[in-house]
C-alpha cells in the first residue's frame, strides 16, 4: 500500500494537515482537520471506555479498579529530575560537518533507507554483488548527486572515491561489499586519514561521533529566564500519575490493585521527526498506571499484555499486522522486569513498529518520586492487617510494630503506554482501501463503526415529494447523539462514494417507498449491499452498531 495516496487523502478530506502550513509547515508538527478530529476523538474515548470505565473482567474474574487523572503539562522540574528525564532522556545524535544538521545516529541506516539521494544512488549499483558500473556512477555523480546529495563524497571526489571503492571490490572478490559498506565508501573522501564514513541522509556529508541530545523542550515559568526558572514540557504524561499517587489513594478510596489513567499531550523534541505523524515532537498519550502488590506483578503485567493486544484487534487492526515483542533481558530497564512492545506493519516500513510498550515498572518511579521529595508514598494494607492474627504478640508493643511493617510496602506498577496519534495513523492505514463497485472503482475507508468519523449519512432521494423533509427530520434525530451528516447534494451513487471515501458505515436513503411504509434503505459501506429497515428502528440500528 502507497503511503502518499493515504497522505493525500488525509490532507484532501481532511483528517490531518501540515502544522503551519501557509507559512510553510513546522518539522514534526501535525494539525488534526475535521475528520481527523472526530476520529482521534473516536480512539481516545474509546479508550477510555474500555479501559477506564469498563476494562474486561481480572485474571480472577474481579471487577477491576480504574479511576482518571488529568495532571498539568508542567510539573515542578523536580519531577523530571527524580524520574531521570533530566539525566538521562536523550538520544544519540550526529552533527554533519557538510550542512551542520543532525541526525538520530541510533537509527541512521533507516533514515538513510528513506531518503531521496540514497533512493536514487542505490538504482546506480548492484548492492548484492558488490558490482561497480564506473562511467555509470561517475554520470550519477555529476548529475542527480550534485542535486540530492552536494557534500557526498563521490560527489565532491568522485575519481577518489572510486578508485578506493574498486581497490576494495576487486581486492577481495570473494567477499563482495554490501550496501552499508558500499554506503560508506561512497561518503569517504580520505580514507586513510578518516577510515569509512557514514554520510548525511540530508547532503550527503561526514557525520561526525554520536553525543547525547536531550529530549525535553524547556521553557521558563515567570518574568525572568533563568536557570531557576527553567521547567520542561512534560515528555510523558506518567509522571503526572506517580506524583499523584498519594492524593488518589487518600482521597478515592482505592487500594492496590487499582489503576490511574490519564489521556493527553507530550512533547519530544526529536531529532529526526519521521513518517509522517509517527515520530512527532507533540503528540498525545494514553497511559495507564496499574499499582498492584510486587508479588502480584507479573500476573497483572500478562493480563494488561492480553487485554492490550485484544483491544486492538477488537478495533479493527488484522492480527497479521499486529505483533506483541517481548522485549530481550538486554533491552530491559534496570529496574523493569518485563516488557512487551505491540507493534503494527505501517506501509512505510518493512519492519514492525511499535504503537505501544507495557512494562512492568517494579517499585522504580514510586521510589524515586519518595526518595526525592521526601513524601512517604508506601501502601499499608489496612485490611489484611485487620484480620491478621495478631494473638501470637498481644499486649507487645515492639513485635506488633515489626509486623505491621510487613504490611506496608511499596506498590510495583505495570504501564501500559500507547500513543492516540500512532494508533489513528495505524487506523487510518489500516483503513484504507480500493476495490472495484458497480464497475468504477472506488477508494473507501473501512473504519470500525466506533471509530468512524460520520457514524452515518442521511440522504434524500430526491429534492421532493417530502423527501428532504423527512430525512431532515431524521438527521436531527440522529445528531444528538452521533456525528452524522445530511447530504441532498448530487446522483445517490456520488453521494455514497462521498461517506465511502471517508468511511461512514451507514447511509440512510429516504426514497419513494419511505413515503408509502415508512421504511429507508440502509446500504452499508464494506459491501454495498442495501436492506429496508423502518424509519423508527433507525436510532437503535446505529446503536447497536456502535455499542463496545
Ligand atoms: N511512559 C512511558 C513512555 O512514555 P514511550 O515508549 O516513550 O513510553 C509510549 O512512549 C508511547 O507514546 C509509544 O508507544 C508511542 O505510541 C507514543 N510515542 C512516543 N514517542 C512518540 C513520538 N515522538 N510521536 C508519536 N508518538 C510517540
Amino acid at each position: 500500500m502507497d503511503m502518499e495516496k493515504i497522505v493525500s487523502l488525509c490532507k484532501r478530506k481532511g483528517f490531518i494537515f501540515q502544522a503551519s502550513e501557509i507559512y510553510g509547515g513546522i518539522n514534526g508538527f501535525w494539525d488534526y482537520g475535521p475528520l481527523g478530529v472526530e476520529l482521534k476523538r473516536n480512539i481516545k474515548d474509546a479508550w477510555w471506555n474500555d479501559m477506564v470505565r469498563n476494562p474486561p473482567p481480572g485474571p480472577d474474574g474481579e471487577e477491576i479498579v480504574m479511576v482518571g487523572l488529568d495532571s498539568a503539562l508542567i510539573q515542578n522540574p523536580k519531577v523530571w529530575v527524580a524520574s531521570g528525564h533530566v539525566a538521562t532522556f536523550a538520544d544519540p545524535t550526529r552533527k554533519c560537518s557538510g550542512c551542520g544538521k543532525f541526525t538520530r545516529a541510533d537509527q541512521l541506516w533507516e533514515i538513510l533507507a528513506q531518503c531521496e539521494w540514497m533512493n536514487s544512488l542505490i538504482q546506480e549499483f548492484t548492492p548484492v554483488t558488490g558490482q561497480i558500473d564506473t562511467p555509470r556512477l561517475m554520470k550519477w555523480a555529476q548529475g542527480k548527486g550534485k542535486k540530492l546529495a552536494p557534500n557526498l563524497a563521490l560527489v565532491k571526489n568522485p575519481q577518489v572515491v572510486l578508485s578506493f571503492l574498486a581497490t576494495r571490490v576487486n581486492g577481495q572478490p570473494d567477499a563482495p561489499p554490501e550496501l552499508m559498506e558500499m554506503t560508506r565508501y561512497f561518503a569517504t573522501e580520505q580514507l586513510h586519514a578518516t577510515g569509512l564514513q557514514d554520510p548525511c541522509p540530508l547532503c550527503g556529508g561526514p557525520l561526525g561521533e554520536p553525543k547525547p541530545f536531550t529530549l525535553m523542550f524547556e521553557t521558563h515559568a515567570g518574568t525572568e529566564k533563568s536557570d531557576d526558572t527553567k521547567v520542561y514540557l512534560r515528555p510523558e504524561t506518567a509522571q503526572g500519575i506517580f506524583v499523584n499517587f498519594k492524593n488518589v489513594v487518600d482521597s478515592s478510596r482505592v487500594k492496590p490493585p487499582f489503576g490511574i489513567a490519564q489521556v493527553g499531550k507530550a512533547f519530544r523534541n526529536e531529532i529526526t521527526p519521521r513518517n509522517y505523524t509517527f515520530r512527532s515532537r507533540e503528540f498525545e498519550q494514553m497511559e495507564i498506571e496499574f499499582f498492584c502488590k510486587p508479588e502480584d506483578s507479573m500476573k497483572w503485567y500478562a493480563y494488561w499484555r492480553d487485554v492490550r493486544k485484544a483491544w486492538y484487534t477488537k478495533l479493527g487492526i488484522k492480527s497479521e499486522k499486529l505483533k506483541p515483542r517481548e522485549q530481550g533481558e538486554k533491552e530491559l530497564a534496570f529496574y523493569s522486569k518485563a516488557c512487551t512492545d505491540i507493534e503494527y506493519l505501517f506501509p512505510f516500513s518493512e519492519e514492525t513498529q511499535e504503537l505501544e510498550g507495557i512494562a512492568h515498572r517494579g517499585a522504580y518511579d514510586l521510589t524515586q518520586h519518595q526518595n526525592a521529595s521526601g513524601k512517604d508514598l508506601s501502601y499499608f494494607d489496612e485490611a489484611a492487617w485487620a484480620v491478621y492474627d495478631k494473638s501470637a504478640f498481644k499486649g507487645d508493643k515492639k513485635r506488633e510494630q515489626e509486623e505491621k511493617a510487613k504490611f506496608r510496602y511499596i506498590p510495583h506498577v505495570i504501564e501500559p503506554s500507547a500513543g492516540a496519534d500512532r494508533f489513528t495513523l495505524a487506523v487510518l492505514c489500516e483503513a484504507y482501501s480500493e476495490d472495484t463497485m458497480d464497475g468504477e472503482t472506488r477508494t473507501v475507508m473501512r473504519f470500525h463503526p466506533r471509530l468512524a468519523p460520520v457514524k452515518a449519512a442521511i440522504l434524500p432521494l430526491v429534492n421532493r415529494d417530502g423527501m428532504p423533509e423527512i430525512a431532515e427530520k431524521l438527521y436531527r434525530e440522529l445528531k444528538r447523539d452521533w456525528n452524522v451528516q445530511f447530504d441532498d447534494g448530487g446522483a445517490i451513487g456520488r453521494r455514497y462514494r462521498r461517506q465511502d471515501e471517508i468511511g461512514t458505515p451507514f447511509c440512510f436513503t429516504i426514497d419513494g417507498q419511505t413515503l408509502v411504509d415508512q421504511t429507508v434503505t440502509i446500504r452499508y459501506r464494506d459491501d454495498g449491499k442495501q436492506e429496508r429497515l423502518p424509519l423508527s428502528e433507525v436510532a437503535n440500528k446505529l446503536r447497536e452498531a456502535l455499542r463496545p
